[in-house]
């Protein structure tokens, strides 16, 4: 019997495996797994399972180089829209200067989220760093709590975080609770009855970083309450009216944050980051409250 992991088996036995009767027989299959020796000792059944998992690992690094080709060309491609004058260029680190404002991202959900989700969140925070890099102003950027798959996601996917600048994100395996005053701390939360008018510099706000599809409501205003720390949500609701219930994702809260540090202008913020899909039949405007599904 051969030792492949159960995740790695189900693969080659299904519709992705190579269609019956037109991929090679096992008999003419040389395997690179094991030896010839140890093949032949195998159950048919045995044998088409080894060639299937060693067709399956091939065609899985033919899909990795494409998804790198791919990841090249869009490099490329933002270099000549950069060149072009349509999308703004990274600026170097001396030309932003430091607002003074402090962020966290709680990374303490991973048991909330599946796979899908973590990678999302993940993603997330990384296009945090690279808005953050952008402005003409950055802030402190404290991701805190990581837990094992987002940590995974991290040392493996985004290997490339360890050469992010200190100055614009700084990983804590530390809670923010234990790293800040706690009537410094805000959370924010879609749910808060509080509504943010203004950043105050001396607090630091907490963004939840978690993709739920909605299915845990409250789940961010529940912990603020927990911890005895002041929550509140975005005036979205006073400047835009959205098709759906006002939440929205990691990357587009910090985001508007930084437009906000930098504009003082929320409704450009909101504009600015929020995509007009999510807004009220394509419109901006205020007075609505409604709830449906999370906007991610
Ligand atoms: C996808 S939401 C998570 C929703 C989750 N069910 C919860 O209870 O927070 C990700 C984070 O973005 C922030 N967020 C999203 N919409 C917000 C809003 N309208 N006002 C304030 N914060 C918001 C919150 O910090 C939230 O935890």
């Amino acid at each position: 019997m051969t030792d492949l992991p159960a995740s790695k088996r189900h693969r080659p036995d299904n519709q992705d495996a190579a269609p019956k009767g037109k991929g090679p027989s096992v008999d003419d299959f040389t395997p690179t797994t094991m030896s010839m020796d140890d093949f032949n000792k195998l159950s048919r059944n045995q044998k088409k399972k080894v060639m299937r998992q060693e067709m399956w690992d091939q065609r899985s690094e033919e899909f990795k180089e494409k998804k790198r080709m791919k990841r090249n060309e869009a490099r490329k491609r933002q270099k000549r829209r950069i060149a072009l004058g349509e999308a703004p260029a990274k600026r170097k680190p001396e030309d932003q200067t430091r607002s003074g404002h402090q962020f966290v991202i709680d990374m303490d959900f991973d048991s909330k989220m599946i796979d899908k989700e973590i990678k999302s969140v993940c993603s997330q925070v990384g296009r945090c760093y690279s808005a953050n890099r952008q402005g003409p102003k950055y802030v402190d950027l404290h991701v805190t709590k990581l837990h094992e798959k987002c940590r995974h996601r991290f040392d493996t996917a985004i290997a490339d975080h360890v050469n992010w600048l200190k100055t614009h994100v700084m990983f804590h395996d530390k809670e923010y609770i234990d790293m800040f005053d706690k009537d410094k701390l805000v959370y924010f939360t879609a749910d808060s009855p509080n509504v943010v008018e203004t950043l105050d510099p001396e607090k630091v706000y907490v963004i939840g970083g978690i993709v739920d599809k909605n299915r845990y409501p409250r789940l961010t205003l529940d912990k603020a309450n927990e911890q005895g720390i002041a929550h509140a949500q975005l005036p979205i609701g006073d400047y835009i009216q959205m098709a759906s219930r006002k939440v929205i994702t990691v990357n587009q809260i910090f985001e508007i944050l930084l437009k906000f540090i930098e504009t003082g202008d929320w409704k450009s913020a909101f504009l600015d980051v929020i995509p007009q899909r999510k807004f009220k039949e394509g419109k901006a405007g205020a007075e609505q409250e409604s709830h449906g599904s999370e906007s991610e």
